[in-house]
């Protein structure tokens, strides 16, 4: 090293070799504690830990330094505490909290309020409005999240995460949808009693995994039904076999995802923590 004295005269290599260096060099590092680093392996040619977190909308680079430091964020298994570790956003499985965050930029996710009348593919071969007229064009193809009848409305979610929506829309990973219908009323509670123990269908016995009247004034009520299953009709028959047949129905939550003040014929990008909430709630 002696004869070197100017980084000019390293060969290239070198000079590559020490900019990386500098690069994922953080001074803190030297005070920490050796319990404090970590074994976590980085990913070559990955990017930065707190770029990634930054990038996804998890926080801003500074906020997810301080969670690094915190010890709150895992990458494959392993807690990550160095501010340099690399890791590849589409394969990393990193962790905050425990929580999934999904860093791959190519990953969509939407919630639509799908009016009545719309029918639940992004084609019709009839010509009749599809979930396509209200998507726009996306940079990557999207699917719905499991249907909903051409007269029902409400939410419907939308993504290119084909392991999501399949877990999303298996009744096995038990992820709860609500609905509100609008029935005939007075609803007595022996009928209230009767679906919380569950009805049997011809295609099978419906698990009710809740059941509440909001409104029971009059000739109409207004009731809340929530499932975990989404087999055709499902609401709409379960309501039918208890003699209160539904007049109208809309779908308010899917798992975590509320529609909330979202219009009816518009669509949102979920945030990152919804999309954190719903791989928790599909136990990814
Ligand atoms: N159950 C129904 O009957 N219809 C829907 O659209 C969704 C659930």
């Amino acid at each position: 090293m002696g004869d070197i004295k100017s980084e000019n005269q390293l060969s290239k290599a070198a000079r590559e070799r020490l900019s990386a260096l500098r690069a994922d060099y953080d001074p803190k590092d030297e005070e920490r504690p050796d319990e404090a680093r970590d074994s976590y392996a980085d990913v070559e040619g990955g990017i930065r830990l707190q770029k990634a977190l930054a990038a996804a909308g998890v926080a801003s680079r500074r906020a997810s330094e301080e969670m690094i430091a915190a010890g709150r964020v895992s990458v494959d298994g392993e807690v990550v505490r160095r501010f340099g570790a690399r890791v590849d956003p589409e394969k990393s499985e990193i962790r905050v909290d425990g929580m999934r965050v999904v860093t791959s930029p190519d990953k969509l996710y939407f919630a639509l309020n799908k009016p009545r009348g719309v029918v639940s593919t992004m084609w019709d071969p009839e010509g009749r409005p599809t979930l396509a007229d209200y998507t726009g064009q996306t940079e990557e193809r999207i699917f719905h999240v499991g249907r909903l009848d051409t007269e029902t409305e409400g939410l419907i979610l939308l993504t290119n995460d084909g392991e999501l929506s399949n877990r999303l829309t298996h009744p096995r990973y038990k992820v709860i949808k609500t609905y509100i219908a609008k029935v005939p009323g007075p609803v007595p509670h022996s009928v209230v009693k009767r679906l919380r123990a569950g009805v049997e269908l011809e295609d099978g016995p419906v698990e009710v995994d809740s059941f509440r009247v909001v409104d029971n004034d009059g000739a109409k009520a207004l009731v809340e039904i929530r499932l975990h299953e989404g087999r055709k009709h499902i609401v709409r028959r379960l309501m039918e076999a208890v003699g209160h047949p539904v007049a109208d129905l809309a779908r308010t939550q899917v798992g975590p995802i509320d529609l909330n003040t979202l219009k009816l014929g518009t669509m949102r990008a979920l945030t990152s923590r919804e999309v954190s909430e719903l791989y928790k709630a599909a136990g990814l």
